[in-house]
This record gives C-alpha cells, sequence and structure tokens, in this order.
C-alpha cells in the first residue's frame, strides 16, 4: 500500500530555475565566468555549495573557501530578493490537485528538498502548513544525490521508504531517491531517461 508521497519543492511544486539562473549569472559575469542558462541546468537539484563548485568549473583563475563562502551568501542574498516576486499563482500545474486527492485518500505528504529556501519559499505560496513534514538541505549533512533528505522525510512521516513515493524534476533528485529505495515518479524534460519508475511531462499528467 502506498502511504506517503515526498515531493521536491524547485521544479516540481513551484518553478524557481529562472530566479537561481538570474542571480548565478550576476555572480558569474562579476567573476568572469561564462555561465548560460545550459550550464544552470547542470545545478538542478544539487546544494547552493555544489551548484557553485560546478559554476568554478570554468572560472579563469582558483578561489579560497572564505572566498566561496562569500559568492554562495552574495547569490543567496539575489535570489531571495527575487523570490519575492513569487505568489500562489506560481503553484505549477497540477499541484493543488495531488495534495487535495493525497489528502482525501489518506496519504502523508512532505516535501524533500536540497534548497535552504524552503520554509521562505512555502510561505511566499501560501503553503506553509500544507505538508506533514518538510525536509530541506539544512536538515541532513549531504544533501541530494544522496539519499538522506528522503530517508529523514519518511522517518518524519513514520513511513517506510519502500511505501514512499518521491516526486522529481531532477536527475540528482532520482538518484536520491532510488538511494533510498523509494518508489520515483520523474516529472518534466530533465528527467525523462533517468530510470524513474514512472515519468509525465507535467505534475497535471502523472499519476499515482
Ligand atoms: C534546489 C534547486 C537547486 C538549488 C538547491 C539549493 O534543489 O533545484 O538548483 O541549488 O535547491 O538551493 P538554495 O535555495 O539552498 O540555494
Ligand atoms: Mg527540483
Amino acid at each position: 500500500m502506498n502511504e506517503a508521497i515526498i515531493f521536491d519543492l524547485d521544479g516540481v511544486i513551484v518553478s524557481t530555475d529562472h530566479y537561481h539562473y538570474r542571480a548565478w549569472k550576476e555572480i558569474a559575469d562579476r567573476e568572469h565566468v561564462p555561465f548560460d542558462e545550459e550550464r544552470n541546468g547542470l545545478l538542478r537539484g544539487v546544494s547552493r555549495e555544489k551548484s557553485l563548485e560546478i559554476l568554478l568549473e570554468l572560472a579563469p583563475r582558483t578561489y579560497s573557501a572564505e572566498e566561496k563562502k562569500q559568492l554562495a551568501e552574495e547569490k543567496n542574498k539575489i535570489y531571495r530578493q527575487l523570490l519575492q516576486e513569487l505568489t500562489p499563482a506560481d503553484i505549477l500545474p497540477g499541484v493543488l490537485t495531488w495534495i487535495d486527492e493525497a489528502k482525501e485518500k489518506g496519504l502523508r505528504i512532505a516535501i524533500g528538498s536540497s534548497s535552504k529556501n524552503t520554509d521562505f519559499i512555502l510561505e511566499r505560496i501560501g503553503l506553509s502548513d500544507t505538508f506533514d513534514a518538510v525536509v530541506t538541505g539544512a536538515d541532513v549533512e549531504h544533501s541530494k544525490p544522496a539519499p538522506d533528505i528522503f530517508l529523514l522525510a519518511a522517518e518524519r512521516l513514520g513511513a517506510g521508504p519502500e511505501q514512499c513515493w518521491v516526486i522529481e524534476d531532477a536527475p540528482a533528485g532520482i538518484v536520491a531517491a532510488k538511494a533510498a529505495g523509494m518508489k520515483t515518479i520523474g516529472v518534466g524534460e530533465f528527467v525523462q531517461n533517468s530510470g524513474a519508475d514512472r515519468w509525465a511531462l507535467t505534475l497535471g499528467e502523472a499519476k499515482l
């Protein structure tokens, strides 16, 4: 029996790709690092720190740990400013129906996101009190593709990994869910060939 659903946040509940892109692009331009939408795709689902490592792979010079910490903080400042634009109207199609149906069926639901801005985003879109558990990159040492975020979400829901479905838009998230021993629904073009148990272009078209 299916007991629980764990939703990724960015790209599943709400699309923040473009905000991340605008913020990273500002940092990249300032540091003379080539960066475009395609490279931004490599940052999907992974932590802020790992994202910076990937961005700086093309940098003309090396950076100290202290400089990296500062760049990550600056990026987040710009990103948080942009997130002010989010409203409940930005909730992606199909999300509210999934939540309502899960609740009708008595399934427990959680958010499992790498983002340390999860609480702020949920607040902006009016879903702060919707989920039975919210686990973020701030709660674990190892972010996706490690399974830790999803395992902690299952624990907080009181469900075993085999009872959980994970909904993800990023390859790193599918890897994390599989490593956790959970079933996966891939949503969107970036996970079409990532080995998810089920796949749909949008959450509105996906079925449990
Ligand atoms: C999500 C996004 C990633 C982002 C990560 C950390 O998983 O898909 O692109 O790097 O969260 O986000 P944060 O809000 O903590 O910087
Ligand atoms: Mg995502």
